[in-house]
């Protein structure tokens, strides 16, 4: 039965063919749709293995190196230096018998050279018009340097901000992060990945990655069917749907199996279910790493679990290279695998347009373009979240004399954030510079950065910070993380600010001057105490390039901030996970709970509340997913059910009346909140259903409509089958996730 299912996905593959002519063995590949069955019956099993080899090469490359490509043994590359690129592509596309050229790829994940803010600081800004312009600028600005493949977007649903890679993540909600993963999709595949500028994406890592234990990256994951069906794949189904050319495998193993060697769901659910017909790469060297998981005897063994599972490119573990050949004489069954993954792989080239193009023609001209800074810019004044604000910005006309501290201020590298390989920091536009060159007002800034890098144990500056703090209207403290304290294997076990920045705030707050806060970090981080010293508090997921001049002209009101959150911030990091989109339980904690030093000595050994709480930090978050205020205020009215038809046409359609009432133009996030109040498995207590940004000018109103369809309000039930139940719905529509109209209705 597989080994059909498998021919029939090899006569899909061929039949979407868009054939391209080629310089490879005279085939004829203009309209000829079997142009990559007549390449695969030419290859020798030696060639085949070869396209499923990939290999990371830095700098000039070696003998071995180039006899293995004259021979057709490596398929692609990943990080190799452009200028090394299309001397590399000759000795595939000149030299070797079939010429099948090699396909570039590279982590280009928010950004080639114009940095945009870090994945979860694109997804605070709900936006997926700019997300998919920053996708569309970073494949623009890598494929000018020869790269055709990106290992972007990262899709892994993040609730633990442990986890160093939530800040490549898109957050904790998986319709934010399907909306936005698919807007990267089409931003770097543009509408044909034979088009000029268009790379092909990769959805990783499927799947279940950022439900790492205790948030420490690489460890298992326990993600039972009906969660993984209706949380962590939500996003990849996205991403098939949005035509994303490749998948990568995530490092995990779940409830046992690594996903490397997850037959179940890499072949049966991603290849044969959704019918995905590209590409699924492995991560780094993780073919050999399921013998380290217990998952493999040896090399041989992982081999075979890897092509048997479905994983069509070795990534740098060489296991396909060294293994394939005798595991394919010994069993020649395995050759329709084989032969399917090969296809993949010549299809993924094919529509890249690379059997005509296989060289890469420079044009530094668009690396930093002015409007690509522009977008950049742009994206990073909406990523700000404004989480606190007691009347202190924007900046009065009246304070001028601004004292600008913390080792965030002018920290060029950090401020780009993790993953960035190209960037270079000599671009980045800090605060420090953006407000020195500020023009919009007569400014005198002030200095002096208190502790040289975060993690600074030094309090040598901290007497000069505060003598500047002390000579200025008001204060603006830069804190956060530097940009190695996330990203892969960066996890961390205690979320508050690391160094000396705790003592800096406290020791600036007691001057007494007004404080603002501007934190730039890869996650949320535990900062209650420091909040309750300022009067104002920004907060930014790594910026990127363009960090500084946004927040200049966010802090003077040139912008008015619209960022929500994408991920729940703890008040300590042992609340975690504390998502929004949590089941209700069977003792959900009441409104009002007893403080920890209310509870009377010797008190009866009654549980307190009997519910589920905890004793020292509650049960709520210190910002809900979805909270960011603004300049301005906003107001909810008339939220009504406008059509209900999902017993005919499927669909039930809402409206909401929004007023700014406040004297600055803002947008807002209009939020769209579902429960499913009884289901045949509990469902969560609201999920995010729809959004919408906003835009109104003082006083102005506008009318918001949202229409639903049955399969929004459907899930998967313990027999994995998406289905709609009847009964009751509530419905929330809001500012964020903690609050809102409500309406309910029945199916
Ligand atoms: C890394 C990451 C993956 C990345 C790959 C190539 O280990 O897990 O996200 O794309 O290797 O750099």
């Amino acid at each position: 039965m597989r080994t059909l299912s498998i021919l029939l996905v090899i006569s899909i593959i061929c039949s979407e063919f868009i054939p391209v002519s080629g310089s490879q063995a005279n085939a004829n590949s203009s309209g000829n749709s079997d142009f990559c069955l007549q390449l695969l019956q030419q290859m020798t099993l030696e060639e085949k293995i070869g396209q499923l080899h990939q290999l990371s090469l830095r700098g000039d490359i070696g003998e071995e190196t180039k006899k293995a490509i004259r021979a057709g043994k490596v398929g692609s590359v990943i990080n190799i230096e452009p200028r090394y690129m299309n001397q590399v592509q000759e000795l595939a596309e000149k030299e070797s018998r079939l010429k099948i050229p090699l396909l570039y790829g590279r982590d280009v994940i928010h950004g080639y050279k114009t940095i945009f803010p870090i994945p979860l600081g694109q997804a605070a800004t709900f936006n997926p018009g700019i997300v998919r312009e920053g996708a569309r600028i970073a494949a623009t600005e890598a494929y000018s340097e020869g790269i055709r493949w990106t290992f972007a977007p990262m899709l892994d649903i993040s609730k633990d901000a442990r986890w160093g890679r939530i800040a490549e993540s898109l957050g904790e909600d998986p319709y934010l992060s399907s909306v936005l993963g698919a807007a990267m999709i089409e931003g770097f595949q543009g509408k044909s990945l034979a088009d000029k500028y268009s790379i092909a994406a990769c959805a990783k890592h499927f799947v279940g990655y950022g439900a790492a234990e205790g948030g420490r990256d690489y460890n298992s994951t326990n993600i039972p069917p009906v969660l993984m069906h209706n949380v962590y794949l939500a996003p990849f189904r996205a991403a098939n749907q949005a035509g994303a050319a490749s998948f990568m495998a995530s490092f995990n193993d779940n409830d046992g199996i690594p996903l490397t060697g997850d037959t179940e769901l890499l072949r049966n659910v991603l290849k044969n279910k959704w019918q995905f017909p590209g590409v699924v790469v492995s991560d780094w060297n993780a073919i050999n790493e399921m013998i380290k998981h217990g998952f493999a005897t040896n090399r041989t063994e992982a081999a075979l679990k890897a092509l048997q599972a479905g994983i069509d490119i070795d990534m740098m573990s060489s296991a396909y290279t060294n293994e394939l050949q005798q595991l394919i004489a010994a069993d020649s069954s395995l050759m329709t695998l084989l032969d399917d993954a090969v296809l993949r792989v010549l299809r993924m080239k094919q529509q890249l347009g690379l059997f005509e193009k296989p060289y890469n023609e420079a044009n530094p001209s668009l690396l930093y373009a002015a409007s690509h800074l522009e977008s950049a810019r742009q994206a990073a004044e909406e990523s700000f979240v404004l989480l606190k604000n007691n009347n202190l910005l924007p900046l009065k006309p009246e304070w001028n004399t601004l004292a600008v501290i913390g080792p965030m201020a002018d920290a060029p590298h950090d401020q780009l954030g993790t993953w960035v390989f190209d960037g270079e920091k000599d671009k980045t536009i800090t605060p420090l510079r953006a407000l020195r060159e500020y023009t919009g007002r007569k400014l005198r800034i002030l200095y002096e950065p208190g502790l040289e890098y975060t993690r600074d144990l030094s309090r040598k500056g901290l007497k000069k910070a505060v003598e500047t703090a002390q000579k200025s209207d008001i204060v603006l403290l830069f804190l956060g993380e530097e940009s190695i304290l996330s990203g892969e294997a960066h996890s961390m076990a205690d979320l508050n600010l690391v160094g000396l920045q705790s003592e800096l705030v406290a020791e600036i707050s007691k001057t007494g001057k007004p404080l603002v806060l501007v934190v730039m970090a890869g996650r949320p981080l535990t900062i209650e105490k420091e909040i309750e010293q300022a009067g104002a508090v920004l907060y930014g997921f790594h910026p990127g390039t363009m960090g500084g001049p946004a927040i200049a002209r966010i802090l003077l009101g040139d912008v008015n901030p619209s960022g929500k959150l994408p991920v729940s911030f703890p008040r300590h990091t042992g609340q975690i996970p504390v998502h929004y989109n949590h089941n209700n339980t069977g003792r959900p904690a009441p409104e009002k709970l007893p403080s920890l030093y209310e509870i009377p000595r010797e008190a009866k050994q009654t549980s307190l509340g009997n519910t589920s709480f905890y004793l020292d930090y509650g049960f709520r978050p210190l910002f809900p997913f979805g909270y960011g205020l603004s300049y301005t205020r906003f107001e909810y009215s008339d939220f009504k059910i406008t059509r209900n038809e999902l017993h005919s046409s499927g669909e039930i359609s809402f409206s909401v009346k929004l007023r700014n009432t406040g004297n600055y133009t803002g947008t807002e996030v209009v939020q769209l909140y579902v429960q499913d109040v009884v289901a045949s498995v509990a469902r969560p207590v609201k999920e995010l259903k729809r959004f919408e940004r906003v835009q109104l000018k003082p006083g102005e109103q506008k009318e918001v409509v949202f229409t639903l369809i049955t399969d929004d309000l459907s899930f998967y039930g313990r027999d994995l089958v998406k289905t709609i139940e009847k009964g009751l719905f509530r419905t929330w529509v809001g500012t964020d996730s903690s609050q809102g109209l409500q309406l309910e209705f029945k199916y």
